[in-house]
């Protein structure tokens, strides 16, 4: 029984898993046995009750006791028609950064005024797409992309507003891979080197782009509320140097995502509220300090709203047992479902979702089927004795694994499944081999 216990415990079930009186894990009232059978593997399942009550908590935490504050969820971390429709349902807006997930959002019937569009280095279609939406802001990056919106705006005699991004000088504590707030960072005009001073007047010269307010994101998994504190002190001096030097007075102050989930044993993510509280303290006491106004707080949060809620289901293939080396289970994914053991060294829990009762009795590392030894799921994970034809699951696997899945060795994608009530639908179908070279072309010489 403490075997027992302890192995639940370590695999911390949360949203809506259980396990069943078979054993079995449980996701939104679905055996994922059944999902399994139904669905086939690997297999994403979404926790939509997980998702809906996040999203509720960001609405309770910064939207309502401050009125006009926004939360944009980000779509990279996740995004299909269905979530697209489930944003929209629970009154967030909508963090873009490509034409694909523009075209995503609009698709599905997502208000364009409720969409920011991203990204570093857009293409004038992308631009042009996102000005002929009318979409409520574009975040300009660099000088040369404010250039090419001016033009296209010129075209469609569209004005827009915009919100440029700042590089605030913080070194968030997370893997270097996905820390963007430091001065060496690809993203954004950094205040440091007077960059972003130039592209805010660059703004406030151009015709046709409005000047809305500033942008940073200092990176993602971040725990820290300190390191946001950081960013509010520097942005927020920085809009009073804004002030200073031309006069505007900046209304909206976002702040991006970044707000770090459980994984594994470590990771201590706090309450949303504590985030923000010392979020909206802090812009409070920082305002204050310069006479500002306290601005429309916005926040782009993506992996807290979905990464918990999401889980992979694999059928497990061959246990290797290395004598005194390692157990290697081997699964029908991989790094083409879950690029982040392979990019980042993530780590993950997982259990066998068929056999949630039975004790943990071995360390094994869960290996894809990729022709790459770098191809690997997780390692060094608690499982009770592991044969073929088990059911494996990798837990929090919502965020950046379905959006960053690719068709390596041209594997097809899993399909992903929304469950809720019960009851399990099928959100993104899972790839055949016709869809695998839907796009090859034979030039006719080598018929
Ligand atoms: N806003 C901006 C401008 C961002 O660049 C990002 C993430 C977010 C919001 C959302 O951050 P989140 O709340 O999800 O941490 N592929 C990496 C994560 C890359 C994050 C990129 N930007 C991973 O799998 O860990």
């Amino acid at each position: 029984m403490d075997d027992i216990r302890a192995g639940v415990e370590t695999m911390r079930l949360h949203g809506t898993m259980a396990i069943n009186g078979k054993g079995h894990l449980t996701v939104g009232g679905c055996d994922t046995v059944d999902l399994a059978e139904n669905f086939g593997t690997p297999l994403y399942i979404m926790d939509e009750a997980y998702i809906r009550e996040v999203c509720g908590q960001y609405r309770e935490t910064y939207i309502e006791p401050y009125p006009g504050n926004e939360v944009l969820y980000a779509a990279k971390a996740f995004l299909t028609m269905a979530m697209v429709r489930v944003v929209a349902q629970e009154g967030l807006g909508l963090d873009v950064v490509s034409g694909g997930e523009l075209y995503t959002a609009l698709q599905a019937g997502f208000d364009p005024a409720r969409i920011c569009f991203h990204g570093n280095n857009k293409s004038r279609e992308e631009i042009y797409a996102g000005v002929r939406a009318n979409v409520g802001r574009i975040m300009v990056d660099n000088p040369a992309e404010l250039d090419t919106l001016e033009s296209v705006c010129a075209e469609l005699g569209q004005t827009v507003s915009a919100v440029p991004r700042i590089t605030p000088n913080v070194a968030a504590h997370t893997h270097e891979y996905v820390q963007t707030g430091q001065l060496d960072s690809k993203f954004g005009q950094a205040i440091a080197t007077g960059q972003a001073m130039d592209l805010i007047q660059k703004i406030i010269q151009s015709k046709h782009v409005r000047l809305k307010g500033v942008h940073c994101h200092i990176g993602s998994q971040i725990f820290e509320i300190e390191a946001f504190r950081l960013a509010v002190q520097n942005m927020v001096a920085f809009v009073s140097e804004v002030r200073e030097k031309t006069g505007v007075a900046l209304e909206e102050l976002n702040l991006g995502g970044g707000f770090g989930i459980y994984y594994t044993e470590g990771d201590d993510p706090q309450p949303i509220q504590s985030f923000a509280r010392s979020i909206m303290d802090a812009v409070r006491q920082e305002t204050g300090k310069y006479g500002l106004p306290v601005p429309r707080v916005v926040i782009e949060p993506g992996r807290s709203i979905v990464g918990a809620a999401g889980i992979t289901l694999y059928r497990v293939g061959d246990v290797k047992v290395i004598p005194d080396v390692r157990v290697y289970v081997a699964v029908d994914g991989g790094m083409t479902d879950n690029p982040r053991y392979a990019l980042y060294q993530a780590k993950y829990e997982a259990a066998l979702a068929n056999r949630m009762n039975d004790p943990l009795t071995v360390t094994a590392s869960i290996a894809g089927k990729c022709c790459e030894s770098g191809d690997m799921v997780a390692r060094d994970v608690q499982l009770p004795g592991v044969a073929p034809g088990d059911l494996l699951t990798v837990f929090s696997t919502g965020a950046y694994n379905y959006s960053m899945s690719s068709n390596y060795n041209r594997l097809p994608k899993p399909a992903v499944v929304l469950v809720n009530g019960g009851k399990a639908d099928i959100i993104v179908k899972r790839e055949t081999p016709e869809d695998i070279i839907r796009n090859d072309v034979v030039p006719d010489r080598l018929r």
